[in-house]
């Protein structure tokens, strides 16, 4: 193994203490991570923060055998420690210690210091700041997995985002509309109250063609009419229960839809004949379960179509609010009661956080 003299024995972490609300999650000291061969260790400067991690703290999201038990799926950070296992096959990008690095965790990003396979470390692009950095892998490998190397969306294609103003939602905007792609965003605009409004503005500023409030107005319909009744062409859900049959309504020939959640529930009866009369595509996905594999593969395919992306200008991740790791159950609180418009970053190193990286020198020196 190689690793920087500056390690501590013991770091900082959020643990969740039992399944249950956001007061759940604690501030402990634990020892630090034990990296395994094919893993580096990412000294953090912030962590995303994801509806994911509120579904393993209410014990619905299981964590995967051999993962962190802590939360945290996204980070920003330096390298401190490259595991003995750790080549040039899997170390494809030549990361080495020192490098800020943007990374999709198994889980533990919720601490300063986390191990993560080296197939899911990429290199920080030097357009962003440490904290936007941080709010990067989840929610782009998971809008890339399934929009684009599921679904297939493409130039001069319709596409349709749920939850639009969400994460997940901010990024399928931006990356659709790099693609060349027509962008239909469903947001709710709270009944006119402030936060619905903003996140409708939101939408619209990042170049979805049509933002369609929720609360009030018919997605179907409304996308139907734009398309000259010809349809969606990839729909991109979390939302399920009565949307999915409102989905397959909405979908033009030959459509594909992807899954990604259930926030409105996972139980729903549909008629065949529409899938099968319309040529239709449903699949849908889970990131976190996916082997380490499998996750590098993506990392791949992100690395050489988002990275370009970001570099043009295309994709910036939106923050919504920054707040100490130490504020963990407040961050929770807000995703929550859905106050909230792009991300939340919990910042772990203020310094680190604030460095500077250029694409010139992308190596910090281990502290
Ligand atoms: N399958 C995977 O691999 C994977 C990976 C990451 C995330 N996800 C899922 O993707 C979703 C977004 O993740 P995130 O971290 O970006 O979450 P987030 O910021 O909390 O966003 C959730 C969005 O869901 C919408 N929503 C909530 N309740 C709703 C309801 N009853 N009806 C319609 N819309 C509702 C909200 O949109 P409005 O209130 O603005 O309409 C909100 O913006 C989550 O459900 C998450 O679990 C899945």
């Amino acid at each position: 193994m190689f690793a920087s003299p500056h390690l501590p024995a013991a770091m900082n972490c959020i643990e969740i203490s039992q399944f249950g609300g956001p007061e759940v999650l604690r501030l402990v000291q634990r020892p630090l991570p034990v990296i395994k061969d094919h893993e580096v260790l990412i000294k953090l400067a912030a962590a995303g923060v994801n509806r994911p991690d509120l579904l393993q703290r209410a014990g619905h999201y299981p964590v995967p055998a051999n993962a962190s038990d802590l939360p945290g799926l996204e980070l920003s950070g330096v390298i401190m420690a490259i595991g003995a296992g750790v080549g040039a096959r899997d170390n494809k990008l030549g990361l080495k210690l020192g490098d800020a690095v943007v990374a999709l965790s198994n889980g533990g990003g919720y601490a300063e210091y986390c191990a993560v396979p080296v197939g899911q470390v990429l290199p920080h692009p030097p357009q962003l700041s440490m904290i936007e950095a941080a709010a990067l892998a989840e929610t782009v490998f998971t809008v890339w997995y399934n929009v684009f190397m599921r679904c297939h969306l493409s130039q001069g294609e319709s596409f349709l985002v749920h939850g639009a103003a969400s994460g997940i939602g901010t990024t399928a905007i931006q990356l659709a509309k790099a693609q060349g792609a027509r962008v239909f965003a469903t947001a709710s605009g709270g009944n006119a109250t402030a936060s619905g409004g903003k996140k409708l503005a939101l939408c619209r500023k990042l170049g979805a063609d049509m933002v369609i409030d929720r609360d009030s107005e018919d997605f179907v319909a409304i996308c139907r009419h734009h398309t000259d009744n010809h349809g969606i062409d990839v729909v991109l859900d979390m939302v399920g229960g009565d949307y999915t049959l409102r989905n397959l309504e909405v979908l033009a020939m030959d459509g594909r839809l992807a899954q990604i959640a259930f926030l409105r529930g996972n139980q729903v009866a549909f008629d065949l004949n529409l899938l099968m009369r319309k040529r239709l595509t449903v699949t849908g996905s889970t990131l976190r379960p996916q082997s380490d594999l499998g996750k590098a593969k993506i990392a791949h395919s992100v690395y050489h179509h988002v990275w370009p992306m970001i570099a043009a200008g295309q994709l910036r991740p939106v923050i919504d609010r920054l707040m100490p790791l130490a504020a963990a159950t407040a961050a929770h609180q807000a995703l929550e009661a859905g106050e909230v418009a792009g991300k939340i970053v919990l910042v772990v190193d203020d310094a680190l956080a604030k460095t500077q990286v250029n694409a010139q020198a992308k190596t910090l020196a281990p502290r």
